[in-house]
């Protein structure tokens, strides 16, 4: 029996955080035997708002050596670069014919960036989430393991597979996104009405490449609840059940026997404890990555040799999908 497939990525945007680490790399690592995986570096969806040309290269490196240093191994799964694989884009053009702007201005994380920018927000961040239909429908896609905040794109993505077969034939398998039950959505560590996000200010977040010292500070300093227990109650006590959710990643304790460990004790012991165990999680991680960078020689074969594989599944796909339509000639 083959493999299910199963993709997902990250846009190269700043430094990866916890946030990525927990709702998404985390479960990609231990997916990745179970399914025919494709791990994709999104530059062209971190070009939806203003980068730096140079920083968007480096950052393409980052984010690939910091799928590598989690555990992702290239013999399972192919780990490439997204504008490296035209087809994206193409793919991307045709279900814009068929994604509509109602569904499409209802996509809450456009209706949020929009915000921000205003007048000045790019097409390409209203068109986003068709280019990320595009991404997963173009591999035959069945899984997509991601944070709660891309729920909604894997919904359009359905309804976006659903409308072309209905339209053309059967051509795409119709995905499902995979949501981890506790940690999909970490929240900011200074404002735990949002979420954790690489584009706020750095108190929001702890980088996955963050000093030790650094992350005591940030975890010491974050936002707690009014009274003083330590319990999981997302609704009542939002900033402690954040960082519950943190430690349980990080120790693999469960919610229960954290609530246990820390019954008689104050905020102040317990946040020394998350801080010590996202050190002792993130330390390895982070001195993994610094070696993929110092020498990226390693770092470039793997994304050469993802690359040709996604392009050889892409160029199969697409050919499909322009005949069906009735692009060209034959
Ligand atoms: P991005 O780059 O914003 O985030 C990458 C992954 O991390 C998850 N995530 C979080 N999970 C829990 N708590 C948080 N605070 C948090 N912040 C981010 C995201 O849900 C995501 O899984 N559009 C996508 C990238 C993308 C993609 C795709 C994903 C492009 N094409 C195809 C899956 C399949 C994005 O911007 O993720």
């Amino acid at each position: 029996m083959p493999k299910s497939k199963l993709f997902s990525g990250i846009q190269p945007t700043n430094l990866l955080h916890i946030g990525n680490y927990i709702g998404a790399l985390k479960q990609w690592v231990e997916l990745q035997k179970k399914y025919d995986c494709m791990f994709c570096v999104v530059d062209l969806h971190a070009i939806t708002v203003p980068q730096d040309p140079k920083e968007l290269r480096q950052n393409i490196l980052n984010t690939a050596a910091a799928y590598l240093a989690v555990g992702l191994d290239p013999k399972h799964c192919t780990i490439y670069v997204q504008s490296e694989v035209p087809q994206h884009s193409e793919l991307a053009w045709l279900l814009s014919t068929l994604a509509n702007l109602g569904e499409l201005e209802r996509m809450t994380q456009f209706k949020d960036k929009a915000k921000k920018h205003g007048e000045r927000a790019s097409v390409g961040l209203f068109s986003y989430p068709v280019l990320m239909a595009a991404d997963i429908l173009l591999y035959d896609t069945q899984v997509v393991p991601v944070g709660e905040d891309q729920m909604q794109h894997v919904e359009l993505t359905r309804t976006l597979a659903r409308r072309f077969n209905t339209r053309y034939g059967d051509t795409f398998a119709v995905p499902q996104a995979l949501i981890q039950k506790v940690g999909a959505r970490i929240k900011a560590l200074d404002d735990p009405a949002i979420k954790m996000s690489k584009s706020e200010s750095s108190a929001n977040y702890i980088a996955l490449t963050d000093q030790p010292e650094v992350i005591r500070k940030k975890i010491m300093r974050s936002v707690t609840d009014s009274d003083k227990y330590i319990r999981f109650d997302p609704e009542k006590k939002p900033a402690i059940s954040n960082l519950i959710t943190i430690y349980h990643h990080a120790t693999g304790r469960n919610l229960k026997q954290i609530e246990q460990e820390f019954e008689n004790k104050g905020y102040g012991d317990f946040k020394s404890a998350v801080a010590e165990a996202i050190i002792a999680l993130l330390d390895p991680i982070r001195t993994k990555i610094e070696n993929y960078l110092r020498d990226p020689s390693e770092l470039q074969k793997i994304l050469d040799a993802g690359r040709d594989a996604a392009l050889e599944l892409a160029e199969q796909k697409i050919k499909q999908v322009r005949d069906r339509v009735g692009l060209g000639r034959k």
